[in-house]
């Protein structure tokens, strides 16, 4: 069973000035379509080094996925795409690009997301925008291919099974 760190990245969320909707929908979802455990889940402020240090964190305490949501558009403060960057190992562009793919066919402002993904150690880091209509949008492309993210990751994959495209 994989752990799962939710990490809501909000300066107005983290003063307590706004409800953060988009980490208790990405708990659920991972919940309810998924048989993995939500282990770690905190709301944090658009600082950078608090972004890092969070994710360098949970990284050591052996999360194999962390969802980030918000701070990837271009208001100034936007800057969870930098603060990842810093703690990846290696980049896992293929996930950005499918996300801003199949978000296009819904809306434009999808090229705006300047989220990226990759790997630290063992552990998959994805950049999720903000609003809860995208978090829906981009799990409905990530779900189907996390599970064999993770086994890859993790070295557990079962031969052929993870490489089944239907
Ligand atoms: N992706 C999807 N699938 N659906 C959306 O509604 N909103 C976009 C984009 N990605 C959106 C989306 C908008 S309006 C912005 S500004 C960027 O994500 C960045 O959002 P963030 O700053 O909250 O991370």
């Amino acid at each position: 069973m994989s752990a799962v760190g939710i990490l809501t990245i909000s300066d107005r969320g983290a003063a307590g000035d706004y409800e953060d909707r988009s980490g208790p929908l990405l708990r659920e979802l991972i919940t309810a379509l998924t048989g993995w455990q939500v282990e770690r889940q905190e709301v944090i402020p658009d600082d950078l080094e608090t972004i890092a240090a969070t994710l360098r964190d949970w990284c050591a305490a052996g999360l194999d996925l962390i969802l980030t949501t918000g701070g990837t558009g271009f208001a100034p403060r936007d800057v969870t795409p930098e603060a990842t960057r810093t703690v990846l190992e290696r980049e896992a562009p293929g996930i950005a690009e499918a996300l801003r793919a199949e978000s296009l066919k819904v809306t434009r402002h999808a090229m705006l997301s300047r989220g990226v993904a990759g790997i630290r150690g063992r552990t998959l880091i994805i950049n999720l925008p903000g609003n809860p209509k995208a978090i829906r949008e981009n799990m409905d492309v990530l779900l189907p291919v996390l599970p064999h993210a993770l086994e890859l990751l993790t070295g557990s994959s079962s031969g052929e099974h993870g490489h089944r495209t239907v």
